[in-house]
């Protein structure tokens, strides 16, 4: 999801929603320790400001160190952190290391990452080198390398690594997981997924969203734009893969009892960043005379050792409505559900061979967590799923143990981008997932999602 649109319609349940807190929404349940998690941010940009608000709403952590380069996102910080009445945190941010000397401290159990893709594995194998419970923003890794750097890092330290993949807690991603787990769909064949965003005209004043018509990147960009739109000018793959695919990676219990095999991956041409900057700077702006290597739509297609495909999109240049594009399809039934389609078709419950409106299912699925915490957790952000997030950080953070996503899925996860790179480059020649659990995942077992525990 981008924090630089609120696609959610339960947005304005947040006011209200943050009046009924419930005790147990901030972790304080008397079977996880009493004591506070000690908490820092590396990077509070405009994602680790979301993460950052969202645990000075609970009571169960000190937030006691945060680190940005940018002196400004500094300052929007701290003036949260006074205004949610938290001591104010130790500081770092004087150059790009700095991040080292607050991975020292000795008060910060737990750190969360959300810098740009390129700081990403760097930051969290020094993170868990450190000892610290490492929380790190998607895609957690660029190549090959950095997602064995990850699993390397976690298995010589013992330290665990969670990736921040918020779209596994919306609540119809949940209802359909409680679904998939109680069988409705019958055996799982197929999948759809991706991250289907136009991208393309976002910009960002002071700390409030606003929609523009900027052509600048880089040094001349805001926020992601300063980062992020470089990757489509340099790389033909799908740099974004785990908002679609971690939620289907978790129903096909990938690295617990099943995995990734292979990917075969092709690319349209790229057309609309050159006609956007065309468009709205000018056919003279220095920007359109760039060639953008990344195709409009990447479209990827991985099978699994289950013998389930899974077609994954990447469309983050062209006009259209948000989408993640889910469907799920079993020996038994299907389903296509986003903010847009809510459909399900079962044999033997619904009428002939037609789809049915899917509210009823999503009611009688719903998933324990947000039957118990819907109502405040509506207010936390992308329409509830970054309470869900946090909460599941911190209460794994607290007990030391492996989070519900950890860093197999954040390697395998986020293998899909070099995967998908070499596999446009080759004509769509297949590409092999490395099995980054060591052939654990035979025997690993599905992490519990359907308890209620936070
Ligand atoms: N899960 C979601 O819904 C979601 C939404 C938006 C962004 N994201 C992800 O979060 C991450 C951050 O995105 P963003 O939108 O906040 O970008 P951003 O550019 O607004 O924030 C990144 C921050 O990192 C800081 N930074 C850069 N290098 C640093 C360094 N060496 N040390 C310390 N700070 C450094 C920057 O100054 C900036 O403030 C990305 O990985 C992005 O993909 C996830």
């Amino acid at each position: 999801m981008s924090s630089r649109r609120d696609f959610v319609k339960t947005a304005a349940l947040a006011s209200a929603g943050m009046a009924i807190v419930p005790e147990t929404a901030f972790g304080t349940s008397s079977s996880l320790n009493d004591s506070k998690l000690k908490l820092a941010f590396i990077g509070v940009g405009l994602r680790g400001t979301n993460h950052l608000n969202n645990a000075l709403q609970r009571k169960d952590v000190e937030i006691t160190a945060i680190c940005d380069v940018d002196p400004k996102r500094i300052e929007i910080a701290l003036g949260n952190i006074a205004k949610a009445g938290f001591k104010k945190p130790n500081v770092f941010g004087e150059n790009d290391l700095d991040y080292l000397n607050l991975l020292e401290l000795k008060e910060v159990d737990a750190v969360i990452i959300a810098t740009p893709w390129l700081w990403h594995t760097r930051m969290a194998v020094d993170a868990m080198k450190a000892g610290k419970y490492t929380g790190l923003e998607v895609s957690a890794a660029n190549t090959i390398e950095e997602c064995w750097d990850l699993v390397n890092a976690h298995e010589e330290t013992g330290s665990h690594l969670m990736i921040l993949e918020n779209v596994c807690y919306r609540r119809d991603v949940l209802a359909v997981l409680n679904m998939v787990k109680k069988n409705v769909f019958g055996e799982l064949l197929h999948f759809t997924c991706g991250y289907k965003h136009d991208l393309r005209h976002v910009k960002f004043n002071d700390g409030k969203t606003a929609y523009g018509k900027g052509v600048e990147f880089g040094e001349k960009g805001i926020s992601e734009s300063k980062w992020r739109t470089q990757h489509s000018l340099l790389r033909n793959a799908d740099v974004y893969p785990t908002h679609g695919l971690g939620p289907i990676a978790v129903m096909a219990d990938v690295n617990r009892g099943n995995r990734f095999v292979s990917m075969t991956s092709h690319a349209t041409k790229g057309v609309g960043l050159h006609k956007y900057i065309v468009e709205n700077g000018g056919v003279d702006h220095p920007n359109a005379k760039l060639k953008w290597k990344q195709g409009d739509v990447i479209t990827s297609t991985i099978e699994t050792a289950n013998g389930e495909t899974i077609i994954v999109t990447h469309d983050v240049n062209s006009p259209r409505p948000y989408s993640l594009g889910f469907r799920v399809q079993g020996s038994q039934g299907i389903t296509d559900f986003d903010y847009h389609t809510r459909r399900i078709f079962v044999e033997g419950k619904s009428q002939g061979h037609s789809w049915e409106e899917m509210d009823t299912w999503l009611k009688e699925y719903d998933h324990p967590l947000w039957k118990k915490h819907g109502e405040y957790a509506s207010g936390s952000g992308h329409g509830g799923i970054d309470f869900f997030l946090m909460n599941a950080f911190v209460a794994s953070a607290k007990q030391k143990i492996a989070p519900p996503m950890d860093v197999y899925d954040a390697a395998a996860w986020s293998a899909v981008t070099p995967l998908s790179e070499a596999s446009i480059e080759n004509n769509g020649e297949p590409q092999g997932f490395p099995d980054f659990t060591r052939g654990m995942w035979i025997k690993r077992k599905p992490y519990n999602w359907i308890k209620e525990t936070y």
